[in-house]
């Protein structure tokens, strides 16, 4: 790109995001689930082990629900058409129909979708994720983390839509090889971010919240997501705040005589993605957490991991780990005021994942299915009741 145009898409990149801060500022409070008289849950499978794993958090999810949904109180709508192939074809990240049935839902239960990556054969498209949270506007990615034996147990509040992500496939690269990418804080989207994170702490009984930047490098987009976070701090007088920098924060966390003081830990988009990959191993793998993505209007819940192609082209996808979804299932109960069965849930899964009753994955033949592993949780609940 020669330097001019390169000035004129710079232009064009700084309109669009401070569009964007002045339709943060425009919107309204978050949706009152108590007061719809019916909430519609959309489920989308996506690719790879996403539909296997999707299908059973539904199946889990109905059978929770099951009184509601005769009830006419909860409805569950599939969405088809969030495959890599359907994209492709249309080109898009989310194909405009698939967009609109996602917009007739409240909240979505999504499986993990493929993300095209260079030379991998598919056309260059934006990351379904990325692209529904942008979207969507969905704001927070809240990613729970927790190790009971170590009385672990972590929030994370990854910023997500915002930093490296909200022009991350808007880069240039000049005709000399000079290359560029942009991140970008707005106030708006760090205030609503940091609120989202102290509210929970506040209200979870939390006395700790703990701010993760770079911030003294990047110092004006993380110096200024460090200092918002803080400002919004000094309004918890009750909670301690405190700031670490993302490569001793990663660090940290496998230093087991520190990281169990962690609580709530509130960071920009892309250190949150990576940090809470790292958190999930700790607690059994990737598979086994879930996510939270928050917006005022709507809420989609997914697995922190990806698609697993070579588990599907191995043959090994019905061995696939439900964790993930199930956990997100926990996640969307609770964001929907359905506490109740959202605890049994959650307690039925420690017991089935962290107990001696704990049945074992492997994600091969030498571990149960991922529909053995649902009718367990079923059975787990019910049996609690
Ligand atoms: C996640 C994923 C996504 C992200 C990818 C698939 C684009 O890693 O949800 O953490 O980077 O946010
Ligand atoms: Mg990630």
């Amino acid at each position: 790109m020669e330097i001019n145009t390169a000035v004129e898409h710079f232009k064009k990149v700084l309109e669009s995001q401070e569009r964007r801060a002045a339709e943060m500022r425009a919107q309204g409070d978050f949706v009152d689930y108590a007061r719809l008289p019916k909430i519609v849950i959309g489920i989308c499978g996506g690719d790879g082990i996403g539909p296997v794993i999707t299908q059973e958090a539904e199946r889990v999810l109905r059978f929770l629900l099951a009184d509601e949904v005769a009830a006419g109180k909860v409805e569950f709508k599939e969405i088809g058409g969030l495959t890599i192939e359907n994209r492709a074809a249309c080109g898009k990240a989310i194909p405009d129909d698939v967009m609109a049935e996602l917009k007739a839902c409240h909240v979505i239960l999504k499986g993990p979708t493929t993300t095209p990556r260079a030379g991998d054969g598919w056309p260059n498209i934006e990351s379904a994720n990325v692209a529904m949270r942008k979207a969507l506007d969905l704001f927070a990615n809240v990613r729970p983390v927790k190790i009971p034996e170590e009385g672990i147990d972590w929030t994370f509040f990854r910023e997500n839509t915002e930093g490296g992500y909200a022009l991350g496939s808007q880069g240039l690269e000049l005709d000399d090889g000079v290359a560029f990418d942009f991140t970008v804080t707005t106030t708006e989207g760090t205030q609503r971010i940091a609120e989202l994170a102290y509210d929970y702490a506040k209200k979870n009984g939390k006395n700790r919240v703990s701010i993760i930047t770079k911030a003294n490098v990047i110092k004006t987009t993380d110096g200024k997501f460090l200092k918002l976070c803080q400002e919004v701090g000094k309004r918890y007088p009750d909670i301690v705040t405190d700031d670490w920098y993302i490569d001793i924060l990663t660090a940290k966390l496998i230093d087991k005589q520190r990281r169990g003081d962690f609580q709530v830990l509130v960071l920009p988009n892309l250190y949150g993605d990576i940090v809470t990959d790292e958190a999930a191993e700790m607690q059994g793998g990737v598979g086994t957490a879930g996510s939270a993505n928050i917006g005022k209007k709507y809420a989609m819940f997914e697995a922190i991991h990806g698609s697993a192609p070579r588990m599907v082209a191995e043959g090994r996808a019905k061995y696939a780990d439900p964790c993930s979804m199930l956990r997100a299932t926990v996640l969307l109960l609770s964001h929907i005021g359905r506490q109740k069965q959202a605890d049994a849930l959650e307690k039925a899964l420690d017991t089935c994942m962290f107990t001696e009753k704990r049945l074992t994955i492997t994600g091969r033949d030498t571990g149960c299915t991922c529909e053995e592993f649902g009718d367990y949780v079923m059975a787990t609940v019910k049996a609690a009741e």
